[in-house]
């Protein structure tokens, strides 16, 4: 599948885009990945740090400075590329809300971009990486994201036949990523506390690792057909079970919630849940539009959900306890 293409990543020397093109190197030849992103010195890392361990394949990468916001830029970087990931996001809670213009120039004008200049371009497939924040959303950062969200499934409808297959990706907070909880435990730890500050004894989340979000995003490509929102089933967690596994008789110091934060992270909301279904492996919702054609974008094996369904980290059927964290966590170090 990957195999003498030509993909493009935006926000390309982040956590997710270094794994993706870290996956797609371990396993095809492709014609290039071409990383853009702004910042010349992340740009310069990555490229040392794959010169290191893919000497033979480095020449198929290509380090293209570039801002989402400028579609000309875009445009150039996109000539003759067959597929592309939108990674590039302006992702911090609080920075999002202090600086409001700039997550909506990134998140939705940035999004609306990378559609116009894929659609110009006659790229192939396009996938978005989306947020749980994105459902039902009571913070900036979520708010932008289910703009960019909308925008995408909407973008379908100008592709005309045959034309570019836009869809999304959602995933809750990866597993390690930075400023998520782990490495905030980690260095409280190693900082020799005793007592790890949660925010609220009764909050949940989802258990999902950069590889398998990457693994989404390879399905995304792979079947999408235009208009989905691909979620994968994956585990919960108590934080306070994750407090356990990373130190064992720690003492429960609650803090009270913060502005932006939920108890519970949810994927599918109620609404939603109406034109979703059930795979063995992953949800997808699936657009409510009058010329979204059921017949042609529905991708076969799906069950309808039942009424009311919610995909919600709360009420999630398959659980991750302290133990089993303690050795999700011994794998995330290997
Ligand atoms: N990490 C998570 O836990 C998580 C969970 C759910 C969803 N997501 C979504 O997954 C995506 C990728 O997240 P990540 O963890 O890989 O983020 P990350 O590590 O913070 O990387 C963000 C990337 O975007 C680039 N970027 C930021 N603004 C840009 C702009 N205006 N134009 C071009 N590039 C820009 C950054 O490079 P420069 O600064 O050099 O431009 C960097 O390469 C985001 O859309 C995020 O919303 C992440």
């Amino acid at each position: 599948m990957f195999d003498d293409v030509a993909i493009l990543i935006t926000g390309g020397t982040g956590s997710f885009g270094k794994k993706f093109t870290e996956m797609i190197l371990n396993t095809y030849k492709p014609k290039r990945i071409v990383i853009y992103s702004r910042d010349e010195f992340k740009q310069d890392n990555m490229k040392k740090e794959f010169i290191k361990k893919y000497p033979d394949d480095i020449d198929r990468l290509r380090f293209f400075i570039g801002d989402v916001r400028d579609r000309n830029r875009l445009e150039r970087a996109l000539k003759n590329v067959d597929y592309v990931i939108h990674a590039a996001a302006m992702k911090q809670v609080p920075a999002c809300e202090y600086n409001p213009i700039e997550a909506i120039k990134t998140n939705i004008n940035g999004a609306q971009n990378v559609i116009d200049a894929s659609l110009n371009c006659g790229v192939k497939k396009v996938v978005a990486l989306s947020t749980d924040k994105a459902v039902n959303p009571i913070n900036l950062y979520g708010g932008t994201k289910l703009v960019s969200d909308k925008l995408f499934v909407a973008a379908n409808a100008y592709s005309g036949l045959n034309g570019t297959v836009f869809s999304v990706v959602r995933y809750g907070n990866v597993a390690g990523s930075r400023g998520s909880v782990i490495p905030f435990f980690e260095n409280l730890i190693n900082d020799g506390v005793q007592c790890l500050p949660i925010t609220d004894s009764r909050m949940t989340r989802f258990w999902i690792t950069l590889e398998e979000g990457v693994e989404l995003v390879f399905k995304a490509l792979t079947e999408s057909k235009g208009g989905e929102t691909y979620i994968s089933k994956i585990p919960s967690f108590k934080i306070t079970d994750l407090a356990k596994a990373m130190l064992p008789g720690y003492k429960l110091n609650e803090i009270g919630i913060r502005e932006g934060e939920k108890i519970h992270e949810v994927m599918v909301s109620i609404d939603d849940s109406r034109s979703t279904y059930e795979y063995e492996k992953h949800y997808i919702i699936y657009p409510n539009f009058e010329w979204w054609n059921f017949e042609k974008y529905f991708t076969e094996g799906g069950i309808k959900v039942v009424d009311g369904f919610e995909y919600n980290s709360g009420t999630n059927v398959q659980w991750l306890d302290a133990q089993q964290l303690q050795n999700e966590l011994l794998n995330l170090k290997k």
